[in-house]
């Protein structure tokens, strides 16, 4: 694990990283870290890539920054840290709550973005159902704790498919993540814009993944995704929920070795 001090943005941000070449940032989901990913780093880092996977603010081994959390702040972040380690240009990745960033991300900064890959997200914004649903998740977190969060969310993540393996890694992870990280997130989460507008200005390569079985952001919410960027391929996993690179780590390899091969 590394870290490196963003003075912009008052705190110092934990990442790992792997590999040379093409550099590929692996942006993860809500309630989890960069671990999520453990099943990506070594093997897109073999097939020829430069693999970093940062811990957002609060989470994992990031401290809290001295600037409330955002999904645009979390883009200007990135941008940031890419810019501290003299990385001009990425191709940046996100699963769900990472998806929502990386597409800040790519308003924000479209000059910097190579490629993209969006997996298990959408565009759209909270309606007002998902809202009043993010203050009784917060209400939740406070009064019974992150552990008793985690234990009610993760069974709505993943495939009942999934085996115990995979179920166990996911709640494994999301056990980690304390209080503050989860509130502040749950209220970024509730706040963020409407990606949707910005979709029709990307014209880079980007990969649209999905589980078949995602309940949280459905297959339906990445065919629009995808819909609305021109350069865009979709690729739906058989058998996986939400987590889709955690349940098929293979087929999800697969899909993204094959998009960024074709960029080298
Ligand atoms: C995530 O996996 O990052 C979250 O489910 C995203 C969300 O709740 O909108």
């Amino acid at each position: 694990m590394k870290t490196i001090e963003l003075a912009n943005h008052k705190g110092t941000l934990a990442y790992d990283e792997v590999g040379s070449g093409l550099p590929i940032v692996l942006l993860h989901g809500f309630p989890f870290d960069h671990t999520m990913w453990s099943p990506q780093l070594e093997a897109i880092a073999a097939a020829g890539f430069r693999v970093l996977a940062p811990d957002f603010p609060r989470f994992g081994q990031s401290p809290a920054f001295g600037e409330p959390f955002t999904i645009d702040g979390a883009g200007h972040l990135i941008a940031d840290w890419l810019s501290a380690l003299s990385i001009e240009r990425a191709v940046i990745a996100g699963l769900s709550m990472g998806g929502y960033v990386a597409m800040a991300f790519a308003r924000q900064h479209r000059q910097r973005l190579a490629g993209l890959i969006l997996a298990d997200t959408k565009s759209a914004p909270d309606d007002a159902a998902g809202r009043e649903g993010r203050d009784k998740a917060i209400a939740k977190v406070q009064v019974d704790g992150p552990a008793a969060f985690s234990e009610s969310m993760v069974g709505k993540l993943i495939s009942p498919k999934a085996n115990q393996g995979v179920f166990d890694l996911a709640k494994s992870i999301m056990l980690r993540q304390n209080a503050e990280a989860i509130t502040t997130a749950l209220m970024a989460l509730r706040d963020r814009p409407d990606a949707t507008p910005g979709l029709a200005a990307i014209t880079v390569p980007t990969l649209v993944i999905v589980g078949e079985e995602d309940a949280v952001t459905p297959p339906a919410a990445a065919k629009a995704l995808s819909a609305n960027i021109a350069t865009s391929e979709l690729v739906r996993i058989a058998d996986a929920g939400h987590l889709s690179n955690i349940e098929q780590p293979e087929e999800f390899n697969r899909a993204v070795i094959a998009f960024l091969k074709k960029m080298q």
